[in-house]
């Protein structure tokens, strides 16, 4: 039975949650298997917004089974905010599963997050300040709290006193901040995995079992493909392998059960955060864009940086996720502007053009984009009912888009509802 996995080609926010949403109402089971509450999907379903930073969005549709994989970094206190909000509006959670590998963001992470960004000064990387690095930081250093222990109070308390000792230590000493009070952190925790025992399960099993017993699953998964710790903008980048070879580690699954990875892009680019965006416009055309897709961070608020569609980008992102298609958001966005640009390759310092995304900024500094122009459109595209009717101009910038990335657009984004979405 299909294994679909949805990645983000961008920089993030390119809609996935829509996509995601599209499939998981054709799914047996969601899974989510790396990055944590940094991520944010609005979900719009018979005119009811709901954000989700961490609940697969699968929780929508009540026989659907919700995974959280071991890849991921839980905060159970914002996870416990979730599952109240979605529970108040009438949605069940009993349906949802996380796996005990899976680590918990602490406190301490969080305090680390903020004070490791201050004193990076003018080069901050413009992090989220949830605590995911140090978080996978202390995952790799072997001395994280899983979400076994946040639910065995001994464990957890044993844990709490040695790990926190060693982080109080670096808030006082290296950063001249407050120690945290770990009896106190202890009290709250437990209570935390008191009201989370009941979810967790091995998420590797129940998938496993799932796939043997025919079921549709969808990885879904958070933040995007330029964000990856290796194949992103390093080190503008988050702590996590959101492509899609990350599927398979973060949930414990062989690689043989994908069946269809499904990449989404907006029709033009954003970015949160700081580091490199050669498409970037800062002008009135990248504030219209702005404005006009609500481009404002689900998670933090912030607004985005906005730009045109970089094909190098996206080539990237098909290359090293195995895209076998493509579903392009936003192309709505994107009307009344009298000329759409589209990045096609750079253009190196030394004069010379690249069709390949660099591998490191020092290669990227100083690329300049190369741009291929296409006539706007004018007209309201969102209530078209096939890509057949959109306007000649739309049909050609998709066209030439998926000939410059080299693969299939498979669905066209024309506005926020579930119902606006072009399947070809
Ligand atoms: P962190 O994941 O909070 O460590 O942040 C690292 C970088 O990833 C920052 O530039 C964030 O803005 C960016 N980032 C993390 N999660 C998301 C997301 O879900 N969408 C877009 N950007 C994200």
């Amino acid at each position: 039975m299909p294994a679909n996995i949805v990645v983000g080609t961008q920089w993030g926010d390119e809609g996935k949650g829509k996509i995601i949403d599209i499939i998981s109402s054709r799914a047996d089971v969601v899974v989510r298997s790396q990055g944590g509450n940094n991520a944010g999907h609005t979900v719009v379903n018979n005119g009811e917004v709901y954000k989700l930073h961490l609940i697969p969005s699968g929780i929508l549709y009540k026989d659907t089974l919700c995974l959280i994989g071991a890849g991921v970094v839980l905060d159970p206190k914002d996870f416990i905010g979730e599952l109240d909000s979605l529970e108040s509006r009438g949605i069940s959670t009993v349906n949802l599963k996380i796996d005990p590998r899976a680590h918990v963001v602490m406190p301490w992470h969080i305090t680390l997050d903020g004070l490791s960004e201050t004193f990076r000064g003018g080069k901050d990387i413009g992090t989220t300040k949830r605590g995911i690095g140090p978080t996978y930081m202390d995952k790799y250093e072997r001395c994280g709290i899983r979400m076994y222990d946040l639910v065995h109070p001994d464990v957890l308390a044993e844990k709490i006193q040695s790990t926190g000792k060693l982080k109080n230590k670096i808030i006082t000493e290296v950063y001249n901040g407050e120690a945290y009070d770990l009896d106190k952190v202890t009290a709250e925790y437990i209570e935390y995995g008191k009201r989370l025992a009941p979810y967790v399960d091995d998420v590797s099993v129940l998938t496993f079992d799932a796939e043997k017993a025919g079921k549709t699953i969808m990885f879904e998964g958070a933040q995007a493909t330029l964000l990856d710790i290796d194949f992103g903008t390093y080190p503008y980048v988050t702590s996590s392998h959101p492509l899609s070879a990350g599927v398979c580690v973060g949930t414990g699954v062989g690689p043989k059960v994908i069946t269809n990875i499904i990449g989404v892009a907006k029709a033009y680019t954003t970015r949160v955060g700081k580091g490199p965006f050669p498409t970037e416009l800062d002008d009135e055309i990248g504030k219209k864009i702005r404005e006009t897709g609500g481009e404002f961070g689900t998670t933090t608020g912030r607004p985005r940086r906005t730009g045109w569609f970089d094909a190098v980008i996206v080539r990237h992102s098909v290359r090293v996720n195995g895209l076998d298609s493509l579903a392009i958001n936003k192309l709505d966005t994107l009307a009344n502007l009298d000329t759409l640009k589209i990045c096609v390759a750079y253009k190196k310092p030394d004069g010379t053009v690249t069709e390949n995304f660099p591998p490191v900024l020092e290669e990227l500094d100083g690329c300049t984009p190369v741009y291929e122009e296409f006539e706007g459109f004018t007209e309201d595209i969102s209530k078209c009912t096939s890509f057949d009717e959109l306007p000649e101009n739309c049909k050609k910038y998709i066209t030439r888009l998926e000939e410059l990335v080299g693969c299939h657009v498979s669905m066209v984004g024309i506005g926020p509802d579930r119902s606006q979405i072009l399947e070809r």
